[in-house]
C-alpha cells in the first residue's frame, strides 16, 4: 500500500464545526503500562454552522486503542462506526446526544511528548496544538469550547498528587491502594488548554490578593529535589499578576493557580487553564545554578504563560491560522513586562537581535509565512519566530500608531467584546480601530503578507530654504507563494542630530501631511515612494532612523563610517547607538575578510568606544552590547552569500584588535565592576556583571596571563553561576587548551547532580566556536547524562552544534551529514523536535555554492530516508522546492 502524503490545510476552507461538545466528563485511570480513558460528552449540532442535512459526526483521534462507543446509553456495534487513520466517524447522530467513548493509551511509550506522557516518574500532558486527540476521540479544534470535569485515578503511593484544570471538587480512597481526585473547570475552554498531572511532587505555596481583594492560592509543584528552586518563579508570578492588573486592568479569575515543572517538554511552557506546565529549565532557579540571563528568561516565561489567561484563554483563537492572535499579543505583553521590570533598552536590543538574526532569515527562506499564515501541513511547524516575535512587533506597531492610551482602550474593548469567544486577528485589529477611530486597513497587510520590508532612504538639505527632505522608498522581496506585495504601513521613528550631536526640533512642513507626533517623531510610511519635509532646520542634520526599532524592517541609508561613529557616540536614542556600533562592526569585519586595511578609521572607532565606556548617561548593559561585535548569524543577514569560515576568522581578528587597543581600559573597568555585593538577580547588578563578563572575555583573547588568572578567580571563587559562567567562557575564549579541558572537567564534576547545569555544560561546549567540534559533540552524545528522548538535552547538544556556524559549516560537510542522520533518528522519537533541528540545513541558499550543495544533498537524503513525520516532511520538501525554484 502506498502511504498517503501529508495534506495541506487551508484557511479558506475554514467552516464552523457541524457539532460541538458542550460538556465533557473525562475519567483517566492510570495503570502500569497503560491508561484507560473514559470520555463522556454532551454533543449538540452547531446552530452557527452552515445549515447541513448531513448528520455525520467526525471525531479526531490518534494512537488510541478504541474499546467501546455508546450513544445515548446504547452501545454501537463496530459496523456502525468507522475508524480511519486519525478519525472516528459516526454516520447518523441526533441533534443533541450523549456519547461515551472508552479507549486505552500508552503514555510510557509516548516519546513525541504530545498528549498524555511520562516525564521521569510523573505523568503530564501537552495538548496544544493537536495533542488532545492522543488522549481521546474529540472535536479537537479551538473553536469548540466545552466545560471539563476530570477524574484521575492512580496508585496513591506512587502518585499522591493528582491535578487538572479548575477546582478540586472531590477526592478519596479506592481499593488496592489507589485514590482519585475530581477537578471541575468552570470556564468553557478548547481542549488544547486541557491538562492533567500525576506524580510525587512537593509544593511551594503562596497567596496573591487581587486588586478587588480576592485571594488566589498559588502553588509551584516540583519533584522533591527541586523544592529549593521555586522562590524566584513564585516572586515572578506575583509580579506578573500585579503588572497585568495595573497595565491592562486584568485580574485573575479563579481561586487557584498551579505551575508544574517537568523535565521532558517540547517547548518552554504551556498556559493550560489554572495548571501551567513548564519545562523545568524555564521555571527552576537559584543563584548558585542559574545565570542572570536564565533568571530573566524565566521571569518572562512565567509572565508570558500567566498573561495567556486573558490573551489566549479567556479570548482564544478560532482556528490555528490565528495563532498570532494569542502569541503575538502575549509576547508583546511579556516584552512590556520585561521592559518595565529590567532595562527597556536592553530588552529592545535583545528582541531586535532575535528579529534580525533569526526572524529575518525565516522571512527570507523557504518557510516564509505571514504572521497569519493561510496554509500549513503541520501546525506544530508554525510555532515560529514569525508568529511569535514578528507577531509581537506588529502589535507593538499598533501601539506606536495609536499611542499607549488608545491602545489600552483598544485592548479593553477587545477583552470585553470577545470574552469567552474564539476569534480572529481581524477581530483584534477591529477592536483597536473601533476604540481609537484610527483606520488600520492598510496596516492589516502586516497580517497576510510575508517577508521583511526594506526602506531605502536618501535625503537632501537645502541651505537657503533651511529645509530638510527625506526620500523614502519601500519594497519587500518575493516570498514563496507571494510574488508581489502591496506597500506596508510602517511607523518610522526618527530624530535629527545637528553638528554638535544635539537633537534638532522637528518641524514637519505643510506638504508632509502626517498625523505627526512631535514628542516621539514617528512618521507613517504608507506608499512605495514618499517624501517627508522638515522646515526651519538650521544646518545639515544627521538622521537617526528607526529609533528603538520602531518597525520590523531593514533600513538602508548611505551613512559614512564617520557619521556612524558620531551616532554611536552621541545619539540620544541608546538603541540606535547600539545599532550604529553593529553597522560599524559589520563594516570592519567584512573589510578585514576582504583583506582591506581598516586604518585610520579604526582609531576613531576605538576613541568612540572609549567615549562610550566613559559615558555616564549609558547603563552598563547598554555599554556591554555596544562593545559586542555582531555574531556570524547577525552578519549573515546583510549579504547575499557568505563564506562562513572566512568571516569567522575576520571576526576573531577584529575582536582581538579591540581587545589589544582597549586592554588598559578593560583591566581598569574590570576591577571597577568586580565588586563583592551579595548576589541578587536585579537589573543594576545584572548590567554590571554583563559588562564585567564582556570585558573579561575580551581580555582573555589577548593571550594575557593576568586575564586568565582573573578568569580563574571568577570561575573558582564566586558563589553565583553568572560569574562562574563568565569565568568559564573567558577561559574557553583563550588559547590555553589544557586549561580549557581542566575547567570543563571540574565544572562537570562540581555540578553533575544538577540537571540544569549539566544542560548548560553541554550547551556551552557545543556552541563555542573553538571548543564545539563535531568530535566533541559525538563524545557528548555518548555521555551518560545524554538522552535522545529529552528535548532539552537534544537542544543543548545537537541544536547548539547545528547553530554553531564556525563548526557546523566545516569544509568537508561532516557537520551536515551528521545533522541529517540525527534528524532521521530523532524523527522516529519526537517529530516536533526533529523538525526544529533540521532548520539550519534549510538555510543553504545563504552559503557559497559548494556548501549550499552539500547542505541540499543532506536534505535530499532525509527526504528519501523512509517514512517521515508530517513535521519533517513539510520543512524538507519546502526547503528543496525553494532551492530548486
Ligand atoms: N502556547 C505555548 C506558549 O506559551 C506554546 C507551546 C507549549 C507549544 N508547548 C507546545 C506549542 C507544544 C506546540 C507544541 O507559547
Ligand atoms: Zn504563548
Amino acid at each position: 500500500m502506498k502511504e498517503a502524503l501529508p495534506k495541506t490545510v487551508y484557511l479558506k476552507d475554514y467552516r464552523p464545526p457541524l457539532y460541538k461538545v458542550e460538556k465533557i466528563h473525562l475519567t483517566i485511570k492510570i495503570y502500569e503500562g497503560y491508561c484507560e480513558v473514559h470520555n463522556h460528552m454532551l454533543i449538540r449540532k452547531n446552530a452557527n454552522a452552515s445549515p447541513s442535512k448531513n448528520n455525520i459526526l467526525v471525531l479526531d483521534g490518534q494512537e488510541i486503542i478504541l474499546d467501546t462507543v455508546v450513544l445515548d446509553e446504547k452501545k454501537i456495534a463496530p459496523e456502525d462506526y468507522q475508524v480511519d487513520e486519525g478519525q472516528l466517524v459516526l454516520h447518523s447522530v441526533p441533534e443533541l446526544f450523549e456519547l461515551e467513548i472508552i479507549g486505552r493509551i500508552k503514555p510510557e511509550e509516548n516519546t513525541a511528548l504530545e498528549g498524555l506522557y511520562t516525564s521521569g516518574s510523573m505523568y503530564c500532558t501537552q495538548c496544544e496544538a493537536e495533542g488532545f486527540r492522543r488522549i481521546t476521540y474529540y472535536i479537537d479544534r479551538p473553536d469548540n469550547m466545552a466545560l471539563f470535569t476530570t477524574r484521575i485515578e492512580a496508585d496513591k503511593d506512587k502518585y499522591p498528587i493528582l491535578l487538572s484544570n479548575g477546582n478540586l471538587t472531590e477526592s478519596g480512597e479506592l481499593d488496592h491502594g489507589r485514590h482519585f481526585a475530581t477537578w471541575h473547570d468552570p470556564f468553557p475552554k478548547p481542549c488544547y488548554l486541557f491538562a492533567m498531572v500525576a506524580g510525587k511532587l512537593l509544593e511551594k505555596t503562596d497567596i496573591f490578593v487581587t486588586a478587588s481583594g480576592r485571594e488566589v492560592h498559588l502553588k509551584i509543584l516540583v519533584e522533591p529535589h527541586n523544592i529549593d528552586k521555586c522562590d524566584f518563579a513564585m516572586a515572578s508570578l506575583k509580579r506578573a499578576m500585579r503588572w497585568d492588573e495595573v497595565t491592562y486592568g486584568r485580574e485573575y479569575d479563579l481561586e487557584l493557580f498551579h505551575i508544574v515543572a517537568v523535565d521532558a517538554f517540547n517547548m518552554g511552557a504551556m498556559e493550560n487553564k489554572s495548571l501551567n506546565i513548564f519545562n523545568s529549565s524555564c521555571v527552576l532557579a537559584k543563584p548558585e545554578i542559574t545565570t542572570d540571563s536564565a533568571f530573566e528568561r524565566i521571569d518572562s516565561i512565567i509572565a508570558h504563560e500567566y498573561f495567556h489567561n486573558w490573551s489566549g484563554n479567556r479570548v482564544t483563537c478560532r482556528d490555528w491560522f490565528q495563532l498570532s492572535l494569542k502569541e503575538g499579543f502575549t509576547v508583546f505583553r511579556d516584552a512590556q513586562y520585561t521592559e518595565d521590570t529590567y532595562s527597556k533598552t536592553v530588552k529592545r536590543i535583545d528582541d531586535a537581535v532575535i528579529m534580525r538574526t533569526l526572524q529575518f532569515a525565516e522571512d527570507a527562506g523557504p518557510m516564509a509565512h505571514p504572521i497569519r499564515p493561510d496554509a500549513f501541513i503541520e501546525i506544530s511547524n508554525f510555532y515560529t519566530l514569525t508568529v511569535y516575535e514578528k507577531g509581537a512587533e506588529v502589535v507593538r506597531m499598533i501601539r506606536n500608531i495609536l499611542g499607549s492610551k488608545m491602545f489600552r482602550k483598544g485592548s479593553d474593548l477587545y477583552f470585553d467584546r470577545h470574552d469567552g469567544q474564539a476569534v480572529t486577528t481581524e477581530d483584534f485589529v477591529k477592536a483597536m480601530e473601533d476604540a481609537s477611530g484610527i483606520d488600520l486597513s492598510l496596516f492589516s497587510r502586516w497580517y497576510h503578507q510575508a517577508g521583511t520590508p526594506e526602506l531605502h532612504i536618501q535625503d537632501e538639505y537645502d541651505e537657503n530654504l533651511k529645509r530638510y527632505r527625506l526620500f523614502v522608498k519601500q519594497s519587500c522581496p518575493e516570498t514563496p507563494g507571494q510574488k508581489i506585495k502591496d506597500p506596508f504601513h510602517i511607523p518610522l521613528a526618527l530624530g535629527l542630530l545637528n553638528q554638535k550631536g544635539q537633537e534638532v526640533k522637528l518641524q514637519p512642513s505643510e506638504t508632509t501631511k502626517q498625523a505627526f507626533n512631535q514628542a516621539t517623531h514617528v512618521i507613517n510610511v504608507t506608499k512605495v515612494e514618499e517624501t517627508f519635509e522638515f522646515e526651519e532646520v538650521d544646518e545639515k542634520p544627521l538622521p537617526s532612523l528607526l529609533r528603538d526599532f520602531s518597525a520590523p524592517v531593514k533600513v538602508h541609508y548611505p551613512y559614512t563610517e564617520a557619521s556612524l561613529i558620531r551616532l554611536m557616540a552621541q545619539d540620544s536614542d541608546s538603541f540606535n547607538r547600539w545599532d550604529a556600533s553593529q553597522r560599524l562592526g559589520r563594516y570592519f569585519i567584512f573589510g578585514l575578510s576582504e583583506g582591506q586595511s581598516i586604518e585610520p578609521l579604526f582609531v576613531d572607532y576605538i576613541d568612540a568606544l572609549t567615549g562610550v565606556i566613559e559615558d555616564g548617561s549609558l547603563d552598563w548593559a547598554a555599554k556591554a552590547y555596544i562593545l559586542t561585535v555582531p555574531s556570524l548569524s547577525y552578519l549573515l543577514n546583510s549579504v547575499e552569500k557568505f563564506n562562513v569560515l572566512e568571516v569567522h576568522d575576520a571576526r576573531e581578528i577584529f575582536e582581538k584588535r579591540i581587545a589589544k587597543a582597549l586592554q588598559t581600559k578593560f583591566y581598569q573597568l574590570f576591577s571597577e565592576l568586580n565588586t563583592q555585593e551579595p548576589y541578587q538577580p536585579i537589573q543594576l547588578q545584572m548590567a554590571q556583571r554583563k559588562l564585567k563578563g564582556r570585558v573579561l572575555r575580551y581580555l582573555t583573547k589577548t593571550a594575557d596571563c593576568q586575564a586568565l588568572s582573573l578568569a580563574q578567580t571568577l570561575f573558582y571563587e564566586t558563589d553565583n553561576m553568572t560569574d562562574q559562567t563568565y569565568g568559564l567562557l573567558a577561559i574557553m575564549d583563550s588559547s590555553d587548551l589544557s586549561l580549557k579541558e581542566k575547567v570543563l572537567k571540574e565544572f562537570y564534576s562540581q555540578w553533575q547532580h544538577e540537571d540544569l547545569v549539566v544542560l548548560d555544560w553541554f550547551r556551552l561546549q557545543c556552541s563555542h566556536p573553538d571548543v564545539g567540534s563535531l568530535d566533541r559533540v559525538q563524545q557528548l552524545l555518548a555521555h551518560a547524562q545524554f538522552d535522545m528522548k529529552n528535548p532539552n538535552k537534544v537542544r543543548s547538544v545537537i541544536g547548539a552544534f547545528a547553530n554553531n556556524m564556525a563548526q557546523f559549516h566545516r569544509k568537508d560537510g561532516a557537520g551536515y551529514t551528521f545533522l541529517a542522520q540525527t534528524v532521521c533518528d530523532l524523527d522516529k522519537i519526537n517529530p516536533q523536535i526533529a523538525s526544529r533541528m533540521v532548520s539550519p540545513l534549510t538555510q543553504a541558499h545563504r552559503y557559497e555554492d559548494h556548501q549550499a550543495k552539500a547542505m541540499v544533498k543532506q536534505l535530499e537524503y532525509i527526504k528519501s530516508s523512509g517514512k517521515l513525520s508530517s513535521d519533517v516532511f513539510e520543512i524538507v520538501t519546502k526547503a528543496l522546492a525553494f532551492h530548486y525554484k
